[in-house]
């Protein structure tokens, strides 16, 4: 397989990525969301990734700071998502690289844990869990069992709690 490089997006990288993100989803809401929440304090360039291939940015994952609140209490872990791979270059591989970056990066970054709200079926295999295992819900419509978390921190979701999405995200889930 030829080689892909998983990297910090730069300001360069926005139109590429909104690119990417409008084909590989229906529709433009995770285009318009991933621009909606350049523009928010929980937005660090650091943390959102894109992977290129010779050249080209065929993927693209972002990681927001949100907080988790749990009683009196709040910590912040990252939500993953939205994640998107151009159609010609899915099956190759490319999320795969993208996630496990992302994971890593937050374990250096000293994160306690990432949450992700999407495909179970897809997330499991890097080591994520039903959210419900540690009794976390969110402020989203989403189905129940499309939460999924992992700790990068022993215990850290020990106590569970309620993951608040920033506003933008709330227009993925309109009904
Ligand atoms: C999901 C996505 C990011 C995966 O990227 P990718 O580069 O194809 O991923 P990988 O090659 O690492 O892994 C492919 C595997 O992921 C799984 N997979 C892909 N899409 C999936 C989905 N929607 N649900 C569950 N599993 C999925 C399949 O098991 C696939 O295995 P296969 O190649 O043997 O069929 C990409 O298909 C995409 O952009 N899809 C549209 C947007 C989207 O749904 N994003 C994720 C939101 S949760």
């Amino acid at each position: 397989m030829q080689q892909i490089v998983v990297r910090a997006e730069t300001p360069e990288d926005v139109r590429a990525i909104d690119v990417v993100n409008l084909s590989a989803f229906e529709g433009e809401a995770e285009a318009q969301l991933v621009s909606a929440l350049r523009e928010t304090v929980e937005f660090n360039r650091e943390l959102s990734l894109v992977a290129e291939l010779n050249g080209r940015i065929v993927g693209h994952v972002l990681l927001t700071r949100v907080p988790l609140r749990s009683g009196g209490n709040e910590k912040i872990v990252l939500a993953l998502g939205p994640m998107s791979v151009v159609p010609s270059q899915s099956h190759r591989g490319i999320g795969s690289e993208l996630i496990q970056t992302a994971i890593r990066l937050a374990r250096d970054k000293g994160y306690g844990a990432i949450v992700v709200l999407g495909h179970p079926d897809y997330y499991l295999r890097f080591g994520f869990s039903p959210a419900d295992r540690w009794q976390i819900t969110c402020n989203l419509p989403a189905p129940e069992d499309a939460l999924t978390a992992m700790e990068l921190v022993n215990d850290n979701l020990g106590s569970g709690g309620h993951v608040e999405y920033p506003h933008p995200f709330k227009a993925l889930y309109r009904e």
